[in-house]
């Protein structure tokens, strides 16, 4: 395992990102740690970047014993600073420019197999991709130059004799085109680390560690949606656990055409998880008569979605009770991921908490359950590779996402039971097509809204008076940005024809192409 020390850059998820390409296991964890309590011994230490200056009072500083643990050391960026001011104070300062955007980078032969290792194969420049203020302004003692740009004369460090290295520069950047040699450089050849690491190992590590955390008897609770996420976490936690882990599945009536059925069958028949359904479709309607506003309703859904886990989550605890040979029910599982965990942290500082994202929108207070998330270092391509390794289905695997308050926030307007139907029916049209045609895993996510006006047309010789049906197909990497996926417009025909003829109620279908921003991916 590398061990990446995270000083809160917007970019340090990247590091593990790239490594684990590399096939390099790597583990992150906040600058502060401390490393007398880490459960591994690991082959190195990467220091990433940060917001802050170094020589600011309260600026966060890695413990010192990392020296101590005579495995190689690389800073990045602030990681590098780092390094050298640890030295001396004196050797960092805040630079005459904000060096920001592209750099040439030049690697100086020092003709010392040791300092120049890191940059092996890489020739005598390369491009490198800068974001700093601070930059080193004296040479640490011990250290030797190895490479350098226009504005930083000490681009890169490494010390003569240990392995430690320093980087200004954001190799695990793309912008960094050759960062990726660097980092492998560093992990395979410096580290000794092994490139080997597969999915496999992944899971049967995070099996050992679910089951030593959980203990013999504990047992624990989980809200599943179908979705890629909960059901990989599901299924490990099924592993790990077996039935003392308790899924519960809340039928909110605003699924897709038949979809809790279907996520039932996959969960409990083809991967055994102890699962309850709870019927809340009539209640979830119920609370959303008559309103029309988008947070309203999707404060009602949030809510009810509360109520009705929490009393059946009561339930469950009552039954564990009167189980003989199982503990009580101490833990709730989350299948946060990695972004999840970015979006709700801008800092990972050496005071701040790390505040998790609730994608079930927060967990009743009542119930004292610990969260555990073992997916919370992963990323969606990584999580669809564990899900296929874990055995779930392809289609399960390679799912669009869908959201909390499901196809309600895509009924404009009132959520009537005869408007989820119009939804339900043109959204199965459109998605049994795209798969037809073989595109779904070229979109990130599709599906149809249901306008809330009406609008004229002619079947038959009919006139005909309904809803509009807004196709919606986006591709992105990150949801926070999209663009529309550019159909085949006779697909789109086709699609259309099909809508208006077998669905009642609806007149027109139209294509949006907003991308997003300005648009959101969702309607409402
Ligand atoms: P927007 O509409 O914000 O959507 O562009 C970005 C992504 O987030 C999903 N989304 C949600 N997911 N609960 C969820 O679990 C929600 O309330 C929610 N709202 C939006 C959306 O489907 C898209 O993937």
């Amino acid at each position: 395992t590398i061990l990446v020390l995270d000083f809160g850059s917007q970019t340090s998820h990247l590091i593990l990102r790239r490594l684990r390409s590399l096939k390099v296991y790597a583990e992150m964890l906040p600058c502060t740690t401390k490393l007398a309590d880490l459960p591994f011994k690991p082959k190195g230490i990467v220091l990433s970047g940060g917001p802050s200056s170094v020589y600011d009072q309260g600026a966060p500083h890695v413990d010192p014993a990392v020296f101590e643990l005579g495995v190689p050391i690389l800073g990045i960026c602030y990681g590098c600073q780092e390094l050298a001011w640890i030295i001396n104070s004196e050797n960092v300062a805040r630079g005459q420019v904000r060096e920001y955007g592209h750099a040439d980078v030049t690697i100086h032969s020092t003709g010392d197999n040791h300092v120049s290792c890191l940059f092996a194969g890489l020739g005598e420049t390369m491009h490198a991709y800068m974001s700093h203020f601070d930059k080193i302004v004296k040479l640490p003692e011990g250290f030797v130059v190895v490479a350098s740009t226009k504005n930083s004369e000490y681009a890169a460090i490494a010390h003569k004799t240990k392995p430690i290295y320093g980087v200004q520069f954001h190799p695990e950047l793309e912008h960094t085109p050759r960062g990726s040699e660097i980092l492998r450089n560093f992990a395979v050849d410096i580290c000794g680390a092994q490139a080997g690491w597969v999915m496999k190992d992944f899971i049967q590590k995070e099996i050992i560690r679910i089951r030593h955390l959980v203990g013999d008897r504990a047992q624990v609770l989980g809200a599943v949606s179908g979705g890629v996420d909960s059901t990989v976490a599901a299924k490990l936690m099924k592993e790990a656990i077996g039935d003392r882990f308790h899924a519960i599945l809340v039928d909110n009536g605003v699924m897709r055409l038949n979809e809790c059925e279907q996520v039932k069958e996959t969960l409990e028949k083809h991967l055994g998880i102890n699962l309850t359904v709870v019927d809340g479709a009539g209640l979830f309607l119920g609370r959303l008569k008559g309103v029309t506003e988008p947070e309203k309703k999707r404060k009602i859904i949030g809510g009810t979605f509360i109520d009705l886990f929490e009393k059946e989550a009561l339930r469950i605890e009552r039954d564990a009770e009167n189980t003989p040979n199982s503990g009580p029910i101490e833990w709730f599982l989350q299948g946060t991921l990695y972004p999840d965990v970015i979006e709700s942290v801008s800092y990972r500082g050496p005071s701040a908490t790390i505040k998790t994202h609730h994608n079930v929108g927060g967990l009743p207070d009542t119930l004292k359950l610990k969260l555990i998330e073992p997916l919370r270092e992963m990323f969606k391509d990584e999580v669809r590779k564990f899900g296929e390794e874990l055995g779930i289905h392809r289609d399960l695997v390679m799912r669009h996402p869908f959201p909390g308050p499901g196809i309600a926030i895509r009924i404009l307007g009132e959520v009537t039971p005869e408007r989820v139907a119009i939804a339900r029916a043109a959204d199965h049209i459109f998605i049994s097509e795209i798969k037809t045609a073989g595109i779904y895993d070229e979109m990130s996510q599709a599906y149809v809204a249901i306008s809330q006006d009406r609008a004229v047309g002619v079947q038959g010789d009919a006139r005909v008076y309904g809803y509009i049906a807004i196709l919606r197909a986006v591709k992105t990497l990150d949801f926070m940005s999209a663009e529309p996926y550019e159909f085949d417009f006779a697909l789109l025909k086709r699609i259309s024809t099909r809508i208006v003829n077998e669905v009642e109620g609806v007149a027109r279908v139209t294509y949006d192409i907003t991308s997003k921003p300005p648009g959101t991916i969702e309607m409402e």
